[in-house]
């Protein structure tokens, strides 16, 4: 498995996102990848599978300190009586002492993301998680949030569709990494043409070439969502292989700054 290091820090690049697996099959997928190879694994509050996570971590003989594993606190937990203890659940439910990264899932109003920061930051004191991070945050909210906390990381939305090189070049220049969520554009990218050429050229395919450009980029990791074992064996199929600069930029050419993830709590993304 490919590692960022930041801020001395190991992180693995390619992650399975859990977002909709639930009950057993759930288990069973964070169990049979982490049999696979992976070692990232990503869940949230929100998705309701802490607790099938946790179990899947548990079926595998990898070891705990090997798995680095996110989770991300829901908007209404951003309260000083929710917070922590809603942090205490998600530890329960995973049947785990502490997380490796923990993230605000979605920002909220300037001022309640700022006692979320302080929360966050009381999280990681009390041993709850080794890191912390945000999701969704926008550069003037990152901005903000780099005085309250140490923020490792923002996990946003991006793929061939939506650019994030002004985002990328903000987290570079203040040595943070970006998680990329929806990478596969829940697989469209099968339909994409040029996506389709490359991937014929490479003799891969779509979803090999857009997690091999991603994974080409500094301070990128991804975390594509796969409940097949057969998407998942072949998404983390992509290390033996190389996109020349020429075919990367071919694939950032394919920038239409397409946002699919747009609920109404989204922040003002240009701001
Ligand atoms: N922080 C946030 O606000 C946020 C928002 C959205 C998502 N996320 C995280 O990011 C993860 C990934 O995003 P996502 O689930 O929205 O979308 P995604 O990873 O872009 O797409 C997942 C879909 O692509 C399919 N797929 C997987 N591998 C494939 C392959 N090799 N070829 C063709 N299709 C393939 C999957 O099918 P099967 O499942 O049938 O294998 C699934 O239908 C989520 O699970 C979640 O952990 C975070």
């Amino acid at each position: 498995m490919q590692h960022l290091t930041i801020q001395n820090h190991q992180i693995p690049t390619l992650g399975l996102g859990t977002y909709s697996i639930n009950g057993m099959e759930c288990t069973d997928a964070v169990s049979n990848a982490l049999d696979q190879g992976y070692r990232l694994i990503d869940t949230a509050q929100m998705y309701g599978n802490e607790a099938e996570v946790g179990a899947g971590i548990k079926a595998s003989p990898t070891e705990r300190e090997h798995v680095f594993l996110t989770t991300k606190v829901l908007t209404e937990n951003f309260t000083k009586r929710n917070f922590i203890p809603s942090v205490e659940d998600s530890l329960r439910k995973l049947k785990l002492d502490y997380v490796d990264l923990l993230l605000l899932h979605w920002p909220d109003s300037d001022e309640a993301n700022k006692l979320a920061l302080d929360l966050l930051l009381e999280c990681q004191n009390k041993g709850y998680t080794r890191l912390v991070g945000v999701s969704n945050f926008t550069i003037r909210m990152l901005e903000y949030a780099e005085e309250h906390a140490p923020i490792i990381c923002n996990q946003v939305e991006y793929h061939p569709y939506l650019s994030q090189q002004k985002m990328l070049e903000y987290l570079g220049e203040h040595n943070m990494f970006l998680t990329a969520y929806r990478p596969l554009l829940k697989g469209a990218i099968t339909t994409d043409k040029t996506l389709t050429q490359l991937a014929q050229k490479h003799s891969r395919t779509q979803g090999q070439i857009v997690l091999r450009w991603l994974m080409q980029q500094p301070n990128v990791a991804a975390i594509p969502k796969a409940a097949s074992a057969t998407h998942r064996a072949n998404n983390l199929n992509i290390f033996d292989f190389e996109l020349s600069e020429d075919d990367m930029q071919t694939i950032f050419a394919l920038n239409k700054d397409q946002r699919f993830v747009t609920p109404s709590w989204s922040p003002d993304w240009d701001k």
